[in-house]
């Protein structure tokens, strides 16, 4: 996945290189500075006193000694003065130039911690939109898994406005559910109360072991309401593979722009373009109707295609749900609120 989000110890991530939030004199702190020299050992620390130190903003590598890197990009980021000190233009440049240095040094992964963001006290929210818009445009014009790196939980988080109303999104999605669930087994009760006690009793036993599976089927998938058998059949023939390249096609889109919209790399979309019965995962399906942006009912459709279905009874469904109904399919603003509410995130795992 071209920009992924975990939750780690830098130390432990294995990337082709891995970036320190260093200070200007490379020569070790606290934070993640010093959980990389602890781990990396002292070579690494020879090493630094070689570089003469950093300028803030600026990048500079060094070998990644004991950790599972081949490399360490050590950068320094802007100590928050208020933000009226360039603070901003040198968080970005401290992205950029790790990234390009990775580039350059030949490296096909790189993971970062959010820079400025501990110590140097940048504010949370604006550091990791700025890291996201970073990663973002470099992957725009690079090849190179991106992976961001939170330490805790609690050193990450969306805008409380956008948590709470994601969060009620789903919670009346749940009350609805609950809604017509209840509906369905007092529809079935009263017709059985209607009718002949005695025989009945054994028929509405056997049933109710029977509407909750179905319901459970139902819930899980959401097949029976949202899709009739009809329309599940009557496209059969234009498999998942091949509705996504007529799209494209209608769309005026470049297989480039679709692929990094939907957070795939290009070689698994080529794989995809070449195989007509391809059968994706689910988020990578999803990631797709986002690239295309899809309306909801063009999204059940599409991902019916690969066995798929958004029901209202799962987190990730009524999440992607809430972000298509609001027609926001920017995937990196979506896979920030799936990472929030500790989900599988948009694009090819
Ligand atoms: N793995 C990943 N992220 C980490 C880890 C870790 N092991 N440890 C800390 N972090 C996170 C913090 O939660 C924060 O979000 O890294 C981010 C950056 O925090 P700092 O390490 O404090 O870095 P910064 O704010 O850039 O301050 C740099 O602190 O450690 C000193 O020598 C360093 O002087 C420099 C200053």
């Amino acid at each position: 996945m071209p920009f992924n989000i975990i939750r780690a110890d830098i130390t432990k991530v294995s990337a082709d290189a891995i970036i320190n939030a260093a200070n200007e004199s490379l020569l070790g702190g606290g934070g993640v500075d010093g959980a990389i020299h602890r781990a990396a050992g002292p070579g690494l620390l020879e090493e630094c006193r070689t570089l003469g130190g950093c300028r803030t903003g600026e990048a500079k590598a060094t070998k990644g000694y004991n950790l599972d890197s081949k490399f360490v990009i050590h950068t320094v980021g802007p100590i928050w003065r208020g933000g009226r000190n360039g603070e901003e233009s040198l968080l970005r440049s401290c992205y950029r130039n790790s990234f390009e240095l990775a580039v350059k040094l030949g490296c096909e992964s790189v993971a970062f911690p959010l820079i400025s963001a501990g110590v140097y006290g940048y504010p949370l929210r604006e550091a990791i939109s700025i890291a996201t818009d970073e990663a973002k445009k470099f992957l725009n014009e690079n090849d190179i898994e991106i992976t961001m790196v939170v330490f805790d939980r609690s050193s990450f988080d969306i805008s409380a406005e956008r948590f709470t109303d994601i969060r009620r999104y789903i919670d009346d999605a749940y009350a609805e559910e609950q809604k017509r669930a209840d509906g369905r087994r007092t529809a079935f009760s009263n017709r059985a109360a209607a009718a002949a006690p005695s025989a009945l009793r054994r028929e509405n036993k056997l049933f109710a072991g029977r509407l909750k599976a179905s319901e459970s089927v139902c819930m899980s998938e959401n097949v029976c309401d949202d899709l009739s058998a009809a329309d599940m059949f009557a496209e059969r023939d234009e498999s998942f593979s091949q509705a996504l390249l007529r799209m494209i096609d209608e769309r005026g889109m470049t297989d480039a722009q679709t692929y990094k919209l939907a957070n795939i790399d290009r070689k698994l979309f080529s794989k995809i373009r070449g195989d007509t019965h391809y059968k994706p995962k689910k988020q990578t399906a999803v990631a797709f109707a986002v690239a295309l942006k899809l309306d909801l009912p063009e999204t059940e459709k599409f991902l019916a295609k690969a066995g798929y279905a958004l029901s209202n009874s799962l987190d990730f469904d009524l999440i992607i749900k809430y972000h298509i109904a609001h027609g926001i399919y920017d995937i990196f603003v979506i896979n920030e609120a799936l990472f929030r509410f500790d989900q599988t995130l948009l694009g090819q795992n």
